[in-house]
């Protein structure tokens, strides 16, 4: 049985890329570089953009299951082309915020429904993996700094969230393939334990071996601080959860040890796992 990952180089791609693998599972996977870096040695890699659907039909030929990101530009190309293909399962990496009651004028909502949508109204099996905040998000937020200047500049350093390692959505999305009882399934997934900034720092610093300043500064501040690295759809939503930690705590789940069997990682194990990209 074939799975086509695309994404396959990205946070989550490349651990269900890697999870399917060592389950013996046989993957192909996609980029939408012709020669993308830091893939397998050996593996099967095909170039392939869901935004174009001339490029799919070659790589979902004689596949039968497809892990997925939501991209709603190319949904319906690629239902058409997975359904001639015979592709039997996809597992979609969609959003929790699908589930927030203001979704539907969400912009990054409405794109995670417009894809779950899709796919529902497909003959295609489906399974949604729904996460909350990624734990890699504080790469984007705070690596140059840490690398630079051992400091994080933060609005809320006391507001609390629950970040997920990548890893876990992968578990998920292999176990989803891998085992009965997953099809039609949607898993709404936070992380295991609700954390303040503070505390976050305070781990990456640990796993990194020297102390990190934590440095409050202004929302205002805090939107060009992001800005460097996040789009602006991006800094609503992240500042939005944050104020959100400083009111109440946010939601913890154990669906990732229901669902695997296995305990979702902590954010101390996320923060050694990652603590070169730190240094
Ligand atoms: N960050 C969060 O807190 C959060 C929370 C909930 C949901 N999500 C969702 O999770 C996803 C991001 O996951 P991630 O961190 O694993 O992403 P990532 O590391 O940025 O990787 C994204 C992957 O998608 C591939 N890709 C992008 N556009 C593509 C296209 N048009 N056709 C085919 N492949 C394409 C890229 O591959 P190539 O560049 O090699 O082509 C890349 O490997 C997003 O959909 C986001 O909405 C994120």
């Amino acid at each position: 049985m074939v799975t086509v990952v695309f994404g396959a180089g990205g946070n989550v791609g490349r651990n269900v890329a890697a999870g399917l693998s060592s389950a013996g599972e046989k993957v192909r996977l996609t980029s939408r570089k012709p020669l993308p870096t830091g893939f397998p040695p050996g593996a099967e890699v095909v170039t392939a953009d869901l935004e174009s659907p001339e490029t799919l039909p070659a790589v979902l030929d004689g596949a039968q299951r497809v892990f997925l990101y939501a991209k709603p530009e190319g949904i319906d190309g690629f239902v058409t082309a997975a359904e001639s293909a015979g592709v039997q399962h996809v597992v979609l990496l969609s959003s929790g915020s699908v589930l927030h009651p203001d979704a539907a004028h969400n912009p990054i909502a409405r794109s995670h429904i417009a894809v779950e949508s899709a796919l529902e109204n497909s003959g295609l099996a489906w399974t949604f993996i729904r996460p909350g905040m990624f734990a890699t998000n504080t790469l984007w937020w705070w690596r140059d700094s840490i690398r630079d200047e051992s400091t994080v500049r933060v609005p809320y350093p006391d507001a609390q969230t629950a970040p997920i390692h990548e890893k876990d959505l992968a578990a998920l999305a292999v176990t989803a393939f891998t085992r009965p009882g997953h099809r039609g399934r949607a898993y709404p997934v936070w992380g295991p334990e609700s954390l303040s900034i503070r505390q976050q720092v305070r781990h990456i610093g640990a796993a990194v071996g020297r102390e990190i300043t934590l440095e409050p500064i202004s929302v205002e501040q805090a939107r060009v601080e992001l800005g460097k690295t996040m789009p602006p759809i991006g800094i609503d939503a992240i500042l939005a959860a944050w104020q959100a930690g400083t009111i109440a705590p946010p939601q913890v789940s154990t669906v990732v040890a229901d669902v695997t069997g296995r305990p979702a990682h902590t954010f101390a194990q996320w923060a050694e796992d990652h603590a070169n990209d730190f240094r």
